[in-house]
């Protein structure tokens, strides 16, 4: 079962007895309803907020990964906010960062002197946000913040911390509202473990 204590922040931790059952049979537990990520967003767009004011600024989402939770907090902000996304290597069928994350798509929108919030799903390794902070950086933004639903600080390695966390998670791999598995499982509408059994690459890969 999952261990509540790492959703310590924001009054997210849940008693057992109250946890929510699997809402997809592949998921051995849940970590994150629909609610409790659409309530959390509603609490990080007013932080975000807080700090642009009524201001303009550009969000760059990661996709695929970023696509759901980027939707859903940009409607929660009523700024006027320009939009661009960028594409970076996924894991593809693995469930651990293997090398280099290199860039696959980059950006359209000039972002030169423009306030720009980086949006990605989940803050793992940092390898990702790192490669594309330094990329938005070149481009000479006014101002560069981050911001990730989920935090894995267990599996740091470079050291960078998002301006603005949704959620703080346990050292497992997650799926669900936007994340995958070998492609799989980004339609779900909350957040949760695949069972280990699922966690086979090669029953995807022939498909
Ligand atoms: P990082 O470069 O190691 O920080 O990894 C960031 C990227 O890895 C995210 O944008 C996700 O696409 C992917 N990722 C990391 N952890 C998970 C997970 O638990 N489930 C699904 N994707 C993950
Ligand atoms: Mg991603």
């Amino acid at each position: 079962m999952c261990d509540f204590r790492f959703l310590r922040s924001k009054n997210l931790s849940m008693p057992a007895a109250h946890r929510p059952a699997p809402f997809h049979p592949d998921l051995a537990e849940v970590l994150l309803t629909e609610v409790q990520i659409k309530k959390r967003i509603k609490t990080l767009a007013r932080e975000i907020k807080s700090v642009y004011g009524n201001r303009e600024f550009t969000i760059v989402s990661l996709i695929n990964g970023a696509v759901m939770f980027t939707a859903d907090l940009m409607r929660e902000i009523d700024n006027p906010v320009r939009l661009d996304c960028i594409r970076v290597s996924s894991y593809g069928l693995k469930t651990k960062s293997i090398g280099a994350p290199q860039v696959i798509h980059s950006l359209t929108l000039d972002i030169a002197r423009r306030d720009v919030l980086v949006i990605d799903d989940i803050l793992d390794t940092g390898k990702t946000l790192k490669l594309v902070c330094a990329l938005v950086r070149k481009l000479k933004p006014a101002s560069l913040r981050t911001c990730v639903l989920l935090d894995k600080k267990a599996r740091r390695e470079v050291a960078l911390e998002a301006d603005f966390v949704g959620f703080e998670i346990p050292d497992k791999f997650v799926v669900g509202y936007g994340l995958d598995f070998a492609e799989r499982y980004r339609n779900l509408s909350g957040i949760g473990v695949l069972k280990p059994e699922k966690q086979n690459a090669g029953d995807w890969a022939s498909e």
